[in-house]
Formats: structure tokens, sequence, C-alpha cells
């Protein structure tokens, strides 16, 4: 008989599961991606036996050999997606299916096996139906706290020699979020990074892999430095296009109400937030824009007061209003006062959707408990 994308799944429940009263409190002020739920999701995959040992288990240290590959050639892709609370109790995540197609993506790229939709969203059902308590419940509508989940797969297979590994391991984890930026939603400062890149035609830009995170680490460095929080990258060829920032990606508000973002290449992370604010701004009335966007038309654009209103946006920073953007010799800021009111109005509207506080009519939200 066939078996149901959950039950599969062999629980081990944790025998040491936190106290109410210590997750009241990581929920009541859970921060980004410190705390960590009770349980956690583990599927083998082997080159003989393809995926199997489906599992969830208690959350806790993995066993790695030192020579797994994984910690000497990085083959290692992730995903981000969230659980949310409705009102009524119930919990739900958003467009689960657009993550777990981008996540074998990622494999193929990173010549890691593909997981079925079945087993990756089954896998989230499955830690969600163990860990229900921890997915916080939010105090107001501006509120974007949620169970942040973490699925990624390894190279686990204990091998030096450089070729795709023949066991690889897929885990999911869970951690309560509120805002990703410790400033809430307060307008963030941009460092354009002229020396690094993130990525390059041919390479692993629009894969969800964790080298692609660590080569913007000096990058964002660099920010910090400069008082930035976030670093915006420029194509590697030109040094003229404007790409993604390290985890996020980009919009331009145009007064005559055109909403552009850079075109997907193979260098850019295909954002399901970036396709759902893509819709949304339809029905927003605006016209979105799929194309190149040049670094020289952010600073005319500012200037001019064409652009009216810059936004960051993904899965933990949900949509975020850029400030301005700083360079070695130059700050760029929004000349006239956008308010952000576009920005602001399109992450309303995700928001009441993704917190079933209006109609889901795009069909996005599937139900985890
Ligand atoms: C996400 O938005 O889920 C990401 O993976 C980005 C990361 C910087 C937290």
């Amino acid at each position: 008989m066939p078996t149901s994308s959950t039950t599969r799944f062999e629980i081990l429940p944790s025998n040491q599961p936190t106290a109410d009263s210590i997750r009241d409190n990581i929920l009541a002020n859970p921060g980004f991606g410190k705390h960590f739920s009770d349980h956690m999701v583990n599927i083998r995959w082997t080159v003989d036996a393809d995926w199997h040992g489906h599992q969830v288990r208690p959350y806790g240290p993995l066993t790695l050999d030192p020579a797994a590959s994984v910690l000497h050639y990085g083959q290692e892709i992730f995903e981000g997606i969230k659980a949310y609370r409705h009102a009524d109790g119930s919990v739900w995540t958003f467009r689960p299916e657009k993550n777990a197609e981008r996540f074998r993506r990622s494999a193929r790229r990173l010549a890691l096996p593909e997981l079925s939709d079945e087993d990756f969203i089954g896998s989230i059902k499955a830690l969600l139906a163990q860990d229900t308590t921890w997915v916080p419940t939010p105090s107001s509508d501006a509120d974007e706290c949620s169970l942040y989940l973490r699925p990624f797969m390894i190279a686990s297979e204990a091998f030096l020699g450089v070729r795709p590994a023949h066991e690889v391991d897929y885990y999911v984890i869970a951690s309560p979020a509120a805002s990703y930026f410790k400033g809430g939603i307060s307008p963030v400062s941009i460092w354009l990074s002229s020396h690094y890149k993130r990525a390059a035609p041919g390479g692993t830009g629009f894969a969800k892999c964790g080298g692609n995170y660590a080569a913007s680490l000096a990058a964002q460095k660099e920010a910090e430095a400069h008082g930035c929080g976030q670093v915006a990258f420029l194509d590697a060829e030109e040094s003229k296009w404007v790409e993604e920032l390290g985890g996020m990606n980009l919009f331009f508000v145009f007064k005559d109400g055109r909403l552009v973002t850079p075109r997907l290449t193979d260098t850019i992370l295909e954002g399901v937030t970036r396709n759902s604010v893509l819709t949304l701004a339809k029905d927003e009335g605006l016209t979105p824009e799929e194309r190149p966007i040049s670094i020289d038309e952010w600073r005319e654009g500012a200037a001019s007061g064409e652009i009216t209103e810059v936004f960051a946006c993904g899965t933990a920073a949900v949509i975020t209003p850029v400030g301005e953007l700083v360079t070695e010799n130059e700050r760029i800021r929004l000349n006239g006062d956008g308010g952000n009111d576009v920005a602001m109005r399109i992450r309303k509207k995700l928001l009441d959707v993704q917190y079933g506080r209006s109609e889901d009519k795009h069909g996005w939200l599937t139900r985890l408990v």
C-alpha cells in the first residue's frame, strides 16, 4: 500500500523536550536563527539505495566523519521557508512547491541527488506535526513572527576524492523567528561591493548553496565597517548591472507606477518572495518589469526622483525598504520622500495572505497542522 508523505517518517520523540516556560520565553523574543525546536528531520541517500530512512528525531549535533566531503568541497544546498500560525491556531506554509522546485534546481547544479516534492513537503509536515508548539502567535498584524524552516542537504560520504558524493543526508531544522533585521522594518543601508562579486555566468549564483553565502561574507564585513546592514552585488563581467543583495532580491519603484527588478539570469537567485511580489504588484495596479537595471540608472533615478523607492525582499527579510546605497565615494539617497508606501503596501498584502487575514486568491498556502 502506498505510504502518505508523512506516514513514511519514523518518529523518534525527544525525551528531553524544552520546558513550556522556556519555550514561551524564547517565542516572546526569538530574534533570528538563534533558537531551535525539539526535533529535526533526516532522510539519507546512497547511490545504491536512493532516498531512505525517513526520520523525525530529537534535534541535536550531527555525527559526521571528518572526511565528509561537504567539509572539504562544500557540496551543500539549502532552502528557507516559514510556517505561519493563523488566528484559529492552524499552521500554514507559503508556496512550498516553489522551494521544492528550487531545491531540485540547486541539487542539479551541485551534483546532489534530487528530492521529490512529496519528500520535501512531507518532511516539513512531519516536523511540524511534532513541533507545532514552536510556531509563534503574532501579536499584531505588523508582527512577522514565524517558525523559520531550514531544509538542507550535505555530501556526507567520507571520501577525499573530488567527485559527487555517493552518500548524502537531507535535514530540516526549525527556528522560531522575528524580524530578520535588528531594527525591524526601518530602512536598511546597503553597501555597494565594488571589488567582490557574488556570482559569475556559468557559476552557482542561481543555486541556493552555502558557497554563495560564504563568498559574500568578506563584502558583508566591508558593509558593516561602513555602517551598512547588507551588500549589493553587481554583475561580474561589466560591474554595471545590479544583481541582488547577499541573500535578498531588489525592487525599484518608479514614479510612473513601474516596479522593476533585475531579470533572472544564472547569477541571480529566483526568490519565492520576488516571484510573489511580481504577482501582488499587478494586483496593486503597478506594472512589473523584469529587466537589467544598471547602477547608473539607480543613481540617476534616485537623484531625479524617477525612482521613488527601493526595497529588498526574501523569505527571511520579507520586504524591507532600502534607505541608501553607500559606495567608497558617494551615498545614493532617494531624492524626495517616497515614504516607502509601495513597499509597505505590498508587504502588508503578502503578510495578510501568509497569516490568513485575507483571501488566498492565488492558492499559495498549504496547511501543515
Ligand atoms: C531566506 O530568505 O530564507 C534566506 O535563505 C536568506 C538568508 C540570508 C537568511
